[in-house]
């Protein structure tokens, strides 16, 4: 450890349960480090970074390389105006033992070299687990963005991630109220938590002007009405026998309308064995990038998805979301959105009401989430340049 960090740890660990000691690191010059490394990431970091980066900060990127292919990684940083990463860790795929051994020993090394002011972690990946394990024990503070969000369902590897990190940080952000009570039920102190909205609706909203559906349509060929569908989470992908049920229930929505996915990675071969192309309605795509598929989203009827972040954007965008999940994280996508939580035997019904327009999904609450307004990364450089 260097002598300057060795001299932050020292005085962190006099103060350690004091969030604003942490944060007037800033004030001593050395860099706010932020760690990112799956395309979830880049959506919620491009907007802090730009709102540090309005406030001078001195700041840097280290991507742990945890997503590589050009479309679940680079294409997000030529669209969002992300700066180009200092590092790449290069760390790729593994098991969870595999990848997050080796996202600790690469982070360990960069953040010994860069001796942070503060790290910055975004939601609830791997490389956010590995990031925040390191940086507590080189006694680096941590801010969590997007902190306190809870499934209550240990069998998720997100949800592991998410609980160890906001017990590490020193700085949690959280996108709404139900996650601020999580932190205070875990003990976290009141002091160390920031309700500060979405950045990953920052993104959207910054880019609202981007969303052509028309000319997205017609680049791509589609017709006037179509299902935009995602499916990623192991529970869904992992497990050929759910696969070949899935796979058939698709079809079942593709006899009605045509279906738009672009496939994930990971259930890539899973869901081609399954013979998921096999319908004349089917569409599948490589992953698209964020303009073209938010579009996508913003263009559809209705989405089927199991992800995390399209359940947040679908709320704010007013389209109906069929949740393939028996939990969410992000509940007030149902109370304040157009999110559902449904089982696969439901999704050709609702489709077909949600066609008939007899259901929209929206909830009778006509406000969308509190401080989803577009203005979360200003609030979170606000906090921690000030300080
Ligand atoms: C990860 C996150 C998940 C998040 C998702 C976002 C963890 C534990 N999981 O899941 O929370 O919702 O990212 O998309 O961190 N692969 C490629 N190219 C890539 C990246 C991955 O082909 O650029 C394939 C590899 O076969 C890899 C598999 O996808 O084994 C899974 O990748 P991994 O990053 O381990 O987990 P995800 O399922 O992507
Ligand atoms: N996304 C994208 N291209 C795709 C699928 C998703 O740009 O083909 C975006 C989506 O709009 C959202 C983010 O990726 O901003 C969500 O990532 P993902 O679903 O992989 O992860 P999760 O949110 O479930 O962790």
């Amino acid at each position: 450890m260097s002598a300057a960090s060795a001299e932050r740890a020292a005085k962190h660990n006099t103060a350690p349960e004091n969030a604003v000691a942490a944060a007037s690191f800033a004030a001593e010059g050395a860099p706010f480090v932020h760690v990112m490394g799956a395309r979830p990431n880049f959506v919620k970091a491009a907007p802090v970074v730009a709102a540090l980066d309005a406030r001078g900060v001195r700041q840097a990127v280290v991507h742990t390389g945890q997503h590589y292919d050009d479309r679940m990684s680079a294409v997000f940083f030529r669209e969002l105006g992300l700066p180009r990463p200092d590092v790449d860790l290069g760390v790729g795929s593994g098991s969870h033992a595999e990848q997050t051994a080796a996202l600790m020993v690469g982070l360990e090394r960069e953040f010994t070299a860069r001796s942070p002011g503060l790290v910055i972690v975004y939601g609830d990946v791997n490389s956010t687990l590995a990031a925040g394990l390191v940086a507590a024990k080189l006694h680096i503070p941590i801010a969590h963005v997007e902190a306190g969000l809870r499934s209550f369902d240990r069998s998720m590897p997100e949800e592991v991630n998410r609980r160890v990190t906001d017990q590490l940080c020193d700085l949690c952000f959280a996108t709404s109220p139900e996650a601020v009570g999580h932190l205070a039920n875990e003990g976290v102190p009141v002091e160390r938590v920031h309700f500060v909205g979405n950045p990953m609706i920052d993104t959207l909203l910054g880019n609202i002007d981007r969303f052509d559906t028309d000319a997205l349509r017609a680049r791509l060929g589609l017709p006037a009405a179509y299902v935009a569908a995602t499916l990623h989470r192991p529970a869904n992908v992992d497990d050929p026998a759910v696969v070949a049920r899935l796979v058939g229930r698709l079809h079942e929505v593709a006899d009605q309308v045509d279906v738009v996915m672009p496939v994930h990675p990971r259930g890539r071969a899973a869901l081609n064995e399954a013979g998921l192309g096999d319908h004349p309605r089917m569409r599948l795509l490589d992953p698209l990038g964020y303009i073209d598929f938010v579009t996508l989203v913003r263009g559809s009827t209705a989405v089927i998805t199991d992800s995390g972040g399209v359940q947040e954007e679908t709320t704010i965008l007013g389209v109906p979301c069929l949740t393939l999940r028996p939990n969410t994280e992000r509940p007030v996508t149902i109370t304040h959105g157009t999110n559902r939580l449904v089982v696969d035997s439901e999704l050709p019904g609702l489709i077909s009401k949600i066609r008939a327009g007899e259901t929209s999904g929206a909830a009778t609450v006509a406000d969308v989430p509190p401080l989803w307004d577009g203005h979360a990364g200003e609030r979170i450089a606000g906090i921690l340049a000030d300080q």
